[in-house]
């Protein structure tokens, strides 16, 4: 397998990305018992078919760990040279207290130790409470890290327009917002889109598959209980589907998804990041990867050679007409988190 050029996108000036990113949550141990062995192993498949980027976070479980190792190995099966090929994004999300240079500096060392790196990728960073401001003192600290080299990038996940307003004004650069954003979940549209794209940042979204609700294996099923719902995904996402419209719109929304990928001869998966990725200011969807337990890799793949027409579009926003206003119900990016 290998992917067309329209399957990469300029993320930085110096950073080439794969516009679908392999999400690591999946590893952290809420989706399933994840075997080291066969989770490097699976690593390898997905860079070869041409699945380059990685998305991590400090907090899930040996994700960063993961990329460690998978560093190591393939620096010895392709040599140091090709460690370029592979992209590694990864969090921070402390506890919000206030932050000195010297505690900044230890969780940056902490992260590239694991990831076996001298300078990370993109940092993205979370913060819990706005009320609590210190978030701009640690952005700052983060910043200065960028300047002496161990950060390439800096950037934002789960951070509300408001905020990157925030931010901007305290003259911090960050090049992406990772947020939500799938077609139940529309929320960035409303304002974080614009913002995006005055000011030059993309957008990273997660949540597009809704878990793996959105695809044949739910279409025509009844809702599922939650003892079914066996994956925090899951869980997380069938929340999101019940403050949006619930079950019963929900199979409506599969259902023309279902036919909207029959005339592409795709699968709703494709449809669903698809419909994303061609959006404005988004530069990638970041797919959770089980790694070892499941594959989706061929299928994924097939996202890259379709696309979306009017009537497609117009099918789809009959359905969501129906549904609630998400800002309405939970308020802007990140806001299910505070
Ligand atoms: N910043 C944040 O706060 C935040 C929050 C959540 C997630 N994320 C990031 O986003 C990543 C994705 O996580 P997510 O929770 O949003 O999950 P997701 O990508 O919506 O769902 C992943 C699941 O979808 C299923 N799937 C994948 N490709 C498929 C296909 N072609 N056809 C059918 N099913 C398919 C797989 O289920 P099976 O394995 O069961 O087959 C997979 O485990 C995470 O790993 C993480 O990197 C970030």
């Amino acid at each position: 397998m290998t992917l067309p050029a329209s399957s990469r996108f300029q993320f930085t000036s110096d950073l080439g990305i794969c516009r679908i990113l392999n999400g690591m949550w999946q590893v952290s141990g809420a989706h399933g018992a994840i075997d080291p062995t066969r989770a490097i192993e699976a690593m390898f498949a997905y860079h070869d078919a041409g699945f380059t980027t990685w998305d991590l976070a400090d907090h899930y479980g040996p994700a960063e760990d993961f990329i460690g190792t998978f560093r190591r190995q393939f620096a010895g099966r392709y040599g140091e040279a090709c460690l370029a090929e592979i992209q590694a994004f990864t969090k921070w999300v402390p506890r919000p207290a206030r932050m000195t240079r010297r505690t900044v500096e230890e969780a940056v060392g902490v992260s590239l130790a694991r990831m076996g790196v001298q300078c990370l990728d993109l940092l993205q960073f979370h913060w819990w409470d706005y009320a609590n401001e210190s978030y701009l003192d640690t952005l700052s600290h983060l910043a200065d890290l960028r300047e002496e080299g161990k950060i390439r990038h800096l950037a934002l996940t789960n951070f509300d327009t408001e905020r990157l307003r925030v931010i901007t004004d305290h003259g911090i650069r960050t090049v992406s917002n990772q947020v939500q954003y799938s077609v139940v979940d529309r929320r960035p549209e409303a304002r974080m889109v614009g913002f995006c794209r005055d000011h030059g940042m993309t957008l990273l979204a997660y949540g597009t598959l809704l878990g793996g609700l959105l695809s044949e294996k739910y279409l025509g099923r009844s809702e599922p209980r939650r003892s079914e719902l066996t994956t925090a995904s899951l869980q997380k996402y069938k929340n999101m589907i019940d403050a949006w419209g619930g079950w019963a719109l929900f199979q409506e929304l599969l259902a023309v998804l279902k036919e909207i990928a029959g005339k592409h001869r795709v699968s709703i998966a494709n449809i669903g990041v698809r419909y994303i990725v061609d959006r404005p200011a988004v530069a990638g969807v970041i797919i959770g990867a089980r790694l070892g337990i499941s594959d989706h890799l061929a299928d994924n793949a097939r996202a890259f050679g379709c696309g979306l027409d009017a009537s497609d579009n117009a099918a789809i926003e009959a359905v969501l007409a129906k549904s609630r206003d998400l800002m309405q119900v939970i308020g802007d990016c990140g806001a299910e988190y505070r």
